[in-house]
């Protein structure tokens, strides 16, 4: 099972596919979204305004112009509300959904950051539970053949992630 763990900027990473942690306007933002917007350059914005959006738990595909990845998959994470409006059905449909569109295209190697836990204040323990078991459970269903990476931002989410797989991987 190919999952690891890295801190880093996620438009650094020349891999087939990142996610961005997007709105369901799709055109633009602040934090990773914003920072994938700038580095990919004007046309994704461009290309963004034709897809009409995104509901919360989809995503969407583009191209990755000025990034070193080929594509982005926009997806739509919950905003936190307490845990009572399915924000984990949400958060997990975000990765399964991923998945499928980096499957759609072949992408080998697919980079998450960790969806929802910026600005949306999904609590990271339990966003990264539910992402590495939702990826966890994808990649041995053979439903994907990616490597994928959980790209994170901070030391204190990259630890939070480390200890999430260590708990999936088999002893
Ligand atoms: N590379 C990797 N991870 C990053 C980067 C980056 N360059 N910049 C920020 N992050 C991390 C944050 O530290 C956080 O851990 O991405 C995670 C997600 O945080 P946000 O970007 O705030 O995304 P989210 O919580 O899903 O909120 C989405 O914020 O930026 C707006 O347009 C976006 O409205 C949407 C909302």
């Amino acid at each position: 099972m190919n999952i690891t763990v890295i801190q880093a900027d996620i438009t650094t990473l020349d891999v087939d596919a990142i996610v961005n942690a997007a709105n369901t306007s799709l055109l633009g933002g602040g934090g990773v979204d914003g920072a994938i917007h700038r580095a990919a350059g004007p046309e994704l914005l461009k290309v963004c305004r034709t897809l009409g959006g995104c509901p919360t738990g989809d995503a969407k595909l583009t191209k990755g112009f000025k990034l070193p990845a080929r594509y982005v998959i926009h997806t739509v994470g919950p905003v936190w509300h307490g845990g009572t409006r399915g924000e984990a059905e949400l958060l997990a449909s975000c990765y399964q959904r991923s998945l499928a569109l980096a499957e759609s295209v072949s992408a080998r190697s697919v980079a998450f950051p960790s969806i929802s836990t910026g600005v949306y204040r999904y609590p990271i323990e339990e966003a990264a539970r539910i992402a590495v078991s939702t990826v966890g459970e994808a990649l041995q269903q053979g439903s994907t053949g990616e490597a994928v990476t959980f790209c994170c931002f901070s030391a204190k989410d990259l630890a939070v992630y480390e200890a999430c797989l260590s708990q999936l991987k088999p002893q």
